[in-house]
């Protein structure tokens, strides 16, 4: 019955307020707000809506940005409810944990990693094909052997492992300067959206618009499902609750007001990109930049590759560290090994967190191939979205009597809908995809029940006799970050 024991919200937060490692609370609505668009646009509208346009959906992925942001919207709002009513780095995992129970929670938080890590490592690649790009288009070339991973011909994909790199070194050393370079790409990236938006209104030919939905519905239900890449990362707002000064008030703005945005500027770029060009000339990796190209817009066409750049850096930037803080938050509830709930003195920022989700998703982006890490990002972020929706109904409904600075309107069918949606998604996601999520379930299952299970913090007393601790290969280490007494 351990496996369904959760954990009460007010320990939650007590174990936040009172525990021996703190992270500095520096971050404000406008910081978060940023933190959200830069984990928002990156890949899934720079990259995907070519593949959805051209393979699934027609001028009709117009509808399926629609569809996908519908889902998030929803789910957006059940995440700021909880988000304000537990503000801890653990986010999905930590409400799953107070409604569902530790088994719950710790799948959740297992594919999380799908989310961040897998969307890390894709979100790498892509950046390293517009780096590429632009580089071609000044005339150099770097080695084929260093340009791309094993599956794609190459060796190992070098720019993608040294942007990676680069990052986690930022994360490591300030929450503070990370939120200051994230809010400047940010910038960067949205003005040349918006850019785009006006000069590709003016060459607009609504008769690309027709046929609209040369695929019918089921395209665009599976356009969907691809291109809700896209509005992954609004969550990572959730992860910064404990470095946020009002979290209270500012988590459900951040939350609600970086999908918002994002979600009218895609709808707007997927208008005008199949405006430009007839749906079937989008099957490339850089449809934005192509679309003007193909419209004979030259200059607009480099500098949307340049946004492209930024916005593919501050979704990495903000994904890396949205995972450290999970992790960070995992270890304080036993299920992960104490070294990753350690701060560094100086920087106040888990360290070792970032060093491992940094070299497992250069791992990712120097070696695997780009299409299969976005559909498993995709499948573990649908089925965190629905532990947390079911996960706020149940604690409506078992504690109804605590405070909830933010409230998601219209209870219970917001959940209900955003668990319906984002399951509906998820089965139209393909089935390989599915056998390679059942995998990394069954090994999520297979961990918890080899460390976790044995060391969670819920454990009545600690069990020193435990023989599966010799699994703890770095055992010098873990002596010298053991959690600390009492906490
Ligand atoms: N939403 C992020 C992107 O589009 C993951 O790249």
């Amino acid at each position: 019955m351990q496996l369904w024991r959760t954990k009460p919200v007010e320990r939650i937060l007590a174990e936040e307020a009172g525990g021996p490692y703190r992270l500095r609370r520096t971050l404000g609505p406008l910081d978060l707000t940023a933190l959200g668009i830069g984990a928002i646009i990156g890949a899934g509208i720079f990259v995907l809506t070519g593949v959805a346009a051209s393979g699934y959906a027609g001028p009709g992925v117009i509808l399926s940005f629609a569809i996908s942001g519908l889902a998030s919207g929803l789910a957006a709002l059940v995440y700021a409810e909880l988000a304000s009513m537990v503000p801890v780095a653990g986010s999905a995992y930590t409400y799953a944990y107070a409604s569902l129970g530790e088994l719950v929670a710790w799948l959740v938080g297992w594919n999380i990693i799908l989310e961040y890590v897998v969307a890390s490592g894709a979100v790498a690649i892509g950046w390293s094909s517009y780096l590429q790009d632009l580089l071609a288009s000044a005339g150099v070339f770097l080695p084929p052997a260093l340009a791309k991973g094993p599956g794609a011909g190459g060796l190992v994909n070098l720019p993608a492992v040294l942007i990676v790199a680069f990052l986690t070194l930022l994360i490591i050393t300030g929450t503070q300067h990370s939120a200051v370079a994230n809010k400047v790409v940010v910038a960067v990236k949205v003005g040349v959206i918006l850019l785009f938006l006006v000069v590709g209104a003016n060459h607009v030919d609504p008769a690309h618009w027709r046929p609209f939905l040369p695929y019918g519905m089921s395209g665009v239900v599976h356009g969907a499902a691809i291109v809700f890449f896209a509005y992954i990362g609004f969550d990572a707002v959730a992860t910064a609750a404990e470095e946020v000064r009002n979290p209270k008030r500012d988590l459900a703005i951040g939350i609600i007001g970086s999908l918002a945005v994002s979600t009218l500027l895609y709808v707007a770029v997927a208008a005008v990109v199949t405006g430009l060009v007839p749906y079937t000339a989008l099957n490339t990796a850089s449809p934005v930049a192509a679309a003007l190209l193909s419209a004979g817009i030259r200059w607009a066409s480099a500098l949307v590759a340049v946004g492209a750049l930024a916005g593919l850096t501050s979704v990495l930037l903000v994904t890396m560290y949205g995972q450290s803080r999970v992790f960070f938050a995992m270890a304080r509830d036993g299920l992960l090994p104490p070294v990753f709930y350690w701060v560094h003195p100086r920087y106040r920022t888990p360290m070792l967190d970032s060093l491992v989700i940094g070299s497992l998703v250069a791992l990712i982006a120097g070696f695997l191939p780009i299409g299969t890490a976005a559909e498993l990002a995709n499948i573990g972020t649908l089925s965190a979205f629905v532990a947390v929706s079911v996960g706020v109904l149940v604690l409506r409904y078992r504690r109804p009597e605590l405070h909830r600075p933010f409230r998601a309107p219209l209870m219970p069918w917001t959940a209900v809908l955003a668990a319906g949606f984002s399951a509906y998604l998820m089965f139209n996601l393909p089935s390989l995809t599915w056998w390679r999520f059942v995998v990394w379930m069954a090994l999520g299952l297979a961990i918890y029940f080899a460390y976790g299970y044995r060391h969670s913090a819920l454990n009545p007393a600690p069990r020193p006799d435990i023989p599966l601790r010799r699994l703890e290969l770095v055992r010098p280490v873990f002596k010298k970050f053991r959690r600390p007494a009492g906490s």
